[in-house]
């Protein structure tokens, strides 16, 4: 037997419009008359209704203050005869489904006869609210029909295609995600190879798969005076081991060669480290040296970038310069019509072993520091390095790749390990002993 719940719907529109939310009003109706549905059932119904409650402002704005209050009068009234129903879920007091379709197919039967009709006279002639007029001239259009709604009036167009606004922006953007990891100079005494572990943790703890690094894989052979007394392994082969065993796994690396790389290749007979790297390990892809574009989207690309030359007084010296000239350079490459438009959006630059970021027109430019740390060579300098990496988040604009927003943070680890490289296995065969369980 039905047990009618009077003034409930009430209840809840004012609780509603007090800003209470559905949980609250769904306690005060238990509390207040008795009802014994569930929650979630409820919440479809108070959904409903505040819904519904919004009704109010844009009949006064569609139809004036006279017109509103004569509906909410007939609503009201209705609302009073007939909602005291048991199951707010199967309440049909605002709507009823048959009631809809004959107002639908009234509503379409107007339209094809008048083609022009005020929301006024529907309101009054379907017997509904102006909001109920909206959301009939919405489904029809979204059946096909050439319906719209303007200040006034609802229109039925059977000549012209009706205007609509073009799309203000495109229709998806683009987030990217990578690291950038630069002259890592494994071979070196002062290779960071904690830092770089420490620094691989919080790429994997935020997600990252992709790891850029520009330069200077290596520390290389006869870079600089003295350098055999600086370095843990002399060959190409021992440092090419030590950077198999020991450069942290789980990401894809896109690797430029750099000054120190380069210096097997000059003076081990033509021998290239990256690409003896990259062999052994199929996660590290060579791209090349000193400068290297690479594609991030279609038509985005970044450059990975190895200067030469020491270290400017003003530090964002050369990627200023470097920022200039990628712009000339693109611009003659469209003024010959080899490209449409300008694609490069970051800049990332090794070897200063500092860090300095700067967007510099549509290019985010970066110095991404190091993971070696103060060598012997950069003391007689008084030059002191920045050990870290870079996590990048950009919004790229899909239509033409511009940077939208970036998040670039970069991670300093400010404690030199000394001799850190003795804390590492330097060769594939000694990284396969296994220890025993225990100790003498
Ligand atoms: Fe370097």
């Amino acid at each position: 037997m039905s047990e009618k719940l009077p003034g409930m719907t009430y209840h809840i529109i004012s609780c509603i419009k007090d800003g209470k939310g559905s949980k609250e009003t769904y306690d005060e109706v238990v509390d207040l008359f008795g009802y014994s549905n569930t929650l979630k059932a409820f919440r479809k119904t108070y959904s409903r209704l505040k819904r519904q409650d919004d009704f109010e402002n844009f009949f006064s704005e569609m139809c004036g203050p006279k017109a509103f209050e004569k509906s909410r009068a007939e609503k009201d009234k209705k609302d009073k005869a007939e909602c005291f129903c048991e199951s707010l879920e199967d309440c049909e007091c605002f709507s009823s489904v048959g009631e809809e379709i004959d107002r639908g197919s009234e509503f379409i039967k107007i339209m094809k006869k008048r083609k022009i009709v005020s929301g006024e006279e529907l309101c009054k002639t379907l017997g509904c609210t102006p909001k109920e007029v909206y959301e009939l001239a919405n489904e029809f259009r979204i059946r096909g029909y050439e319906i719209y709604c303007d200040d006034k009036n609802v229109i039925l167009s059977t000549d012209v295609a009706v205007q609509v606004d073009p799309l203000k922006k495109p229709l998806e953007d683009r987030e990217i995600v990578f690291g950038v990891m630069s002259d890592l100079h494994f071979g070196s005494k002062s290779c960071q190879i904690t830092a770089m572990n420490e620094f691989a943790e919080i790429c994997r703890k935020k997600g990252i798969r992709d790891i850029f690094v520009p330069g200077d894989i290596f520390a290389g052979y006869g870079v600089f005076p003295g350098q055999q007394f600086e370095v843990y392994a002399l060959s190409a082969d021992e440092q090419e081991q030590s950077a198999i065993v020991n450069l942290p796994q789980g990401f894809q690396y896109y690797g430029l060669g750099g000054n120190h790389d380069y210096s097997f290749i000059k003076r081990g007979g033509g021998h290239n480290p990256l690409v003896a790297l990259a062999a052994k390990r199929p996660d590290f892809h060579y791209l090349g040296f000193d400068e290297v574009d690479v594609p991030i989207l279609p038509g985005v690309s970044a450059k990975l970038w190895h200067p030469d030359g020491g270290l400017p007084y003003s530090l964002s010296y050369k990627l200023q310069k470097a920022a200039e000239q990628i712009s000339y350079n693109e611009l003659q490459i469209i003024s010959r019509s080899v490209q449409q438009k300008p694609t490069t959006r970051f800049l990332f630059a090794g070897h200063l072993h500092v860090q300095v970021q700067a967007l510099i027109g549509p290019m985010l430019c970066m110095q991404c520091g190091c993971f070696e740390g103060q060598s012997g060579y950069l003391k007689k300098k008084m030059l002191l390095p920045t050990v870290g990496g870079y996590i990048v988040k950009a919004d790229l604009r899909k239509k033409d790749g511009l940077i939208l927003n970036f998040e670039s943070k970069f991670y300093v680890f400010p404690d030199d390990v000394e001799n850190d490289w003795k804390n590492y296995k330097h060769t594939t065969e000694e990284a396969k002993k296994v220890s025993p369980v225990f100790q003498w």
